[in-house]
């Protein structure tokens, strides 16, 4: 399973793609399976249906957990960071993480959560997540994590897509030097909700919240009262793991569905490989669990290699920009695992904060989430790996379960800005805009996938159809990232960016319609268009173009009262970094806003807008131009 040379990756790759079932069919059976699979692969990407392992049952908690106990069951399994460095940092074995996953599993069961039943759960990053996503997974639940950034009206549009009858949350988070409520921030979406049973709240920060009798339960009363016994419920390879929610180019975000078997395959695979992960390193990825690739590479992946898998609870600046190499040489971290934003974010501070600690201990540097650009890359390679590290820059999507496109740390070569190589087992292509395949090397297109892999998307919960469309409409026969690529002459992939309406600020993915329905409800606002605009730090940021029912008296309140509103309805994350009050919009004459146009005047590009004849309009582009108000 493990790849060890170039060479290696070279006949994998190969057997991967002429014989896909006979590789993945060896790859899991290195996995514990209570009986094997009658049917590897089978998939009609017109219809949307893939399945792998159908048949095989197992339980993902015996593989992250069970079979490591015998070994290694006083190994960390995980190490919670909390977010005051001078708080005690706490190391849970995998022996004691068993256990807490096996009683908080006979809490949710004694609430009557059942197999396929949905829990939500809405929590900082304290141990507690990684035993609530666990303890689902022991009894079969299906888990459906929100970002503890997310408001309460983001909160109840998710409970309510899937129905859940559970809430685990718990009173408050620390963030930096803030308290965050999330009891709190939860009633509010609970009164928008009407399937939800019971509530298990943890305690932080013990701040007052309102517990209400017959709903509401505290955690560490509850598993004070259950056994610690609890049998892996027998999972089908292809029934729900989780449910997690992602922004597209149009309406509210989509449950995306990842099943059991496959699931497991391809994020324990490529953690093992990409990262080049070996028996005792120390993990740290320092994304959120509330992201895909926290569930992937900080819970599954690391603990179904029996990895120690860092938690951090706190954030990169606090209390200073040296936070991050504090952690690295406090836990003698072996694998970095993290995002150009936070890069770019640290870089700015300058290098003294990096100087102050011992990294040596570091062998992998991995980047995800967004395009790295060459100065971050550098900076990352030279400064935290000591210019000797591998960096493997990671693309993939939280459709895709895992790592698609990566170097293989120190085993395929680097490309500054490059994700380099498909994993064995994807068949990556560009197509042009009528979906013709662009051959060849020194091309750029959009990017699809023309095979299965064992981590691909099954469907959006509760509406296959719109997984078929999304994904599998828009260039037939295959999966559509959504993204553009270049190939360069060696042959390597280059991510360009989202070429659909979906932005990624800080890593992050928001849907430009969300922000826009959210803009529209301020009240007041007649209507808007918002674009990103290359951001020094996030990336992209948010510019927002909104049109008033009158010219407001004080814009700059109104700015702030738009971010309120936006805040409130989506959450933080998705606030207008920039918002220019303008009359009109350019449209066509079907009533399409043509965000090319605004792209390009929020980027300052205003002599180069194009072809404007199209428009309804074209006047409206000058009073942009001008910054009407
Ligand atoms: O545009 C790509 C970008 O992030 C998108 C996926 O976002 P999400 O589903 O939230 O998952 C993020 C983490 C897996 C992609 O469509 N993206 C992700 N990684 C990279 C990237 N863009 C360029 N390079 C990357 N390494």
């Amino acid at each position: 399973m493990r790849i060890k040379t170039f060479e290696e990756y070279q006949v994998a790759y190969k057997q991967s793609v002429d014989d896909p079932e006979g590789f993945w069919a060896e790859v899991a059976q290195q996995f514990q399976w209570r009986k094997p699979w009658k049917k590897v692969l089978s998939w009609d990407f017109h219809e949307a249906n893939v399945k792998w392992f159908e048949g095989g049952v197992m339980n993902i908690t015996e593989n992250a957990l069970d079979r490591h106990l015998a070994e290694r069951g006083n190994q960390p399994a995980i190490i919670w960071e909390p977010n005051n460095p001078e708080d005690q940092a706490v190391s849970i074995s995998y022996n004691v993480l068993y256990d807490r996953v096996c009683r908080f599993a006979n809490v949710l069961k004694k609430h009557g959560v059942k197999k396929g039943d949905r829990v939500c759960i809405y929590l900082p990053m304290v141990p507690e997540l990684t035993v609530a996503v666990l303890s689902c997974a022991r009894i079969g639940a299906i888990h459906s994590v929100v970002f503890g950034g997310f408001s309460a009206k983001s909160i109840a549009d998710r409970i309510n897509d899937a129905a859940c009858t559970m809430v685990i949350t718990s009173d408050g988070a620390f963030r930096g030097s803030k308290v965050i409520p999330m009891k709190e921030t939860v009633d509010a979406a609970l009164d928008q909700c009407d399937t939800v049973k019971n509530v298990i709240v943890m305690t932080r920060t013990r701040t007052p919240v309102s517990m209400l009798k017959g709903r509401d339960h505290w955690w560490e009363e509850e598993v004070k009262h259950v056994d610690s016994n609890c049998p892996a419920e027998p999972m089908d390879a292809e029934d729900t793991l989780f449910i997690l929610y992602t922004s597209g180019s149009t309406g509210k975000p989509k449950g995306v569905v990842h099943t059991c078997g496959g699931y497991m395959v391809y994020a324990s695979y490529t953690f093992a490989n990409v990262f080049q992960y070996q028996p005792g390193d120390i993990h740290f990825c320092t994304a959120d669990i509330g992201w895909i690739t926290g569930h992937s590479y900080i819970v599954y992946g690391p603990l179904c290699n029996g990895a120690t898998s860092v938690v951090f609870e706190g954030i990169p600046t606090y209390p200073d920009a040296g936070r991050f190499w504090q952690i690295v040489e406090r836990h003698k971290v072996n694998i970095i695992y993290t995002a150009p934003t936070a890069i770019r974010s640290l870089m700015s501070y300058g290098l003294d904060y990096v100087k102050k600690y011992d990294l040596s201990s570091l062998k992998t540097l991995g980047s995800v989430g967004e395009p790295i650009n060459e100065e971050a890359w550098h900076w990352f390679k030279d400064n935290i790996g000591g210019g000797t590290c591998p960096l493997v820059d990671t693309w993939w999507q939280t459709e895709n379960g895992g790592i698609m496109i990566s170097p293989l740390a120190g085993i395929t070569p680097e490309k500054p800005t490059f994700a380099t190589l498909p994993l064995p087992g994807i068949q990556p292509v560009l197509v042009d805009e009528n979906g013709k395949e662009i051959e060849g090397n020194g091309v750029s297109g959009n990017l699809c996938v023309k095979f299965p892999w064992p981590g691909i998307i099954r469907t959006t919960y509760g509406d296959h159809e719109r997984c078929k469309q999304t994904y599998f409409s828009t260039y037939p026969g295959m999966y559509f990232t959504g993204d553009g690529c270049m190939r360069d002459e060696d042959g390597y992939y280059r991510i360009t960016g989202r070429v659909d309406d979906v932005l990624n600020v800080s890593g992050h993915r928001i849907g430009t319609a969300e922000v826009e329905n959210a803009i529209n409800m301020h009240l007041g606002v007649v209507e808007s268009a918002v674009v990103g605009y290359a951001h020094d730090i996030k990336g992209q940021g948010i510019y927002a173009y909104v049109i008033t029912e009158e010219i407001p008296d004080d814009p700059d309140m109104f700015r702030k009262d738009i971010a309120a509103t936006v805040s409130r309805i989506i959450g933080p994350i998705a606030k207008p970094d920039k918002v220019q009050f303008v009359t009109g919009l350019p449209k066509t004459r079907s009533g399409k806003i043509m965000r090319r146009i605004l792209r390009k005047i929020s980027e300052g590009d205003v002599n180069n807008l194009g072809d404007i004849s199209t428009l309804l309009d074209p006047t409206v582009v000058e009073d942009i131009k001008k910054g009407a108000y």
